[in-house]
């Protein structure tokens, strides 16, 4: 069961109101350090898989040339909106083949919609497949197993309305897992909203992946990628604290098969190396 998905289809509207694009602001200058760090400078072609309203891209397209690919038309009309330079494609990132080949490729928090390790495998190999030999790819889900909390509920920090009249949110999510024996959580979602038409409550279900980080390290590894684990601020709440990032190998018997996982997967080392104030 994949949801109702009802924020990317006739709820659309609220994406930039319960999630505004300033929000994205400080995430979006860990990402442009990453891609800078391991690209160096230029305006490099960076491909967005999952770019929903194009919120964090948005902040990104000054400094890149930027394509970006999703499966609602409905998230694609705000990108299309904000991002006026972008080129925008309908698509599904496990399936998607623009035929063109990017320096980096990003997957945000759209990467919680890949539900099995099948379709992570998917969406790294159409990540690779739009990849120059030496290609960065990064992935950010909100969550990973190690963070989940069974029952969590999450308030939405949204703003108050920037204008007299525009439409009051609230926004509530609880995280459950019914099956722990598989990959999948799901979040209800209610949204109290006050507008011109009144008070109503609207609800909505997401189901989205949940795995362990050694199992995002084995499968970019598998897919071609030399992968580290950089951290993030997260938003407080346990979510958003983890970037994978992978640069593709130049030749296929360059993978560090032999590396030990457990030294990989200690991001604080990976802090350590990269100099601690860095990401302060
Ligand atoms: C939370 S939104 C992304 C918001 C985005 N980070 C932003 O800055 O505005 C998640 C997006 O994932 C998209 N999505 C879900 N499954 C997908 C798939 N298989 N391929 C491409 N996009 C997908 C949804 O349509 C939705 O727009």
């Amino acid at each position: 069961m994949a949801g109702s998905r009802r924020l990317y289809s006739d709820l659309a509207y609220l994406w930039p109101l319960v999630s505004p694009p300033e929000d994205y602001a400080e995430e979006a200058g860990h990402w442009k350090d990453a891609i800078r760090d391991r690209l160096g400078e230029g305006r490099h072609r960076i491909l967005e898989l999952g770019v929903g309203g194009g919120h964090n891209l948005s902040h990104l397209t000054s400094d890149f040339e930027a394509t970006g690919v999703d499966l609602s038309p409905e998230m694609l009309e705000h990108s299309r909106r904000l991002n006026p330079d972008v080129e925008h494609h309908v698509g599904d990132m496990r399936t998607v083949r623009l035929e063109k080949v990017f320096d980096a490729v990003l997957i945000h928090d759209a990467v919680a919609y890949m539900l099995s390790e099948d379709d992570l495998r998917a969406a790294f190999v159409t990540a690779r497949a739009h990849l120059r030999p030496g290609g960065l790819l990064l992935v950010a889900p909100d969550l990973v197993a190690e963070s989940f909390e069974e029952g969590r509920v999450l308030r939405w920090d949204i703003p108050p309305p920037s204008r007299p009249g525009a439409p009051e949110v609230e926004v509530e999510e609880r995280l459950t897992d019914p099956d722990p024996a598989d990959t999948t959580i799901e979040s209800w979602i209610t949204y109290k909203i006050n507008d011109e038409s009144g008070r109503r409550v609207e609800t909505d279900l997401h189901v989205t992946g949940l795995f362990p980080l050694a199992t995002w390290v084995s499968l970019m590894e598998e897919a071609g990628f030399e992968t580290e684990i950089l951290p993030l601020p997260g938003d407080g709440d346990g979510c958003g604290e983890h970037l994978f990032s992978g640069v593709l190998y130049r030749r296929w018997q360059d993978r560090r098969r032999s590396d030990s996982l457990d030294a990989r997967l200690d991001w604080k080392h990976a802090i350590d190396q990269r100099g601690a104030e860095e990401y302060r």
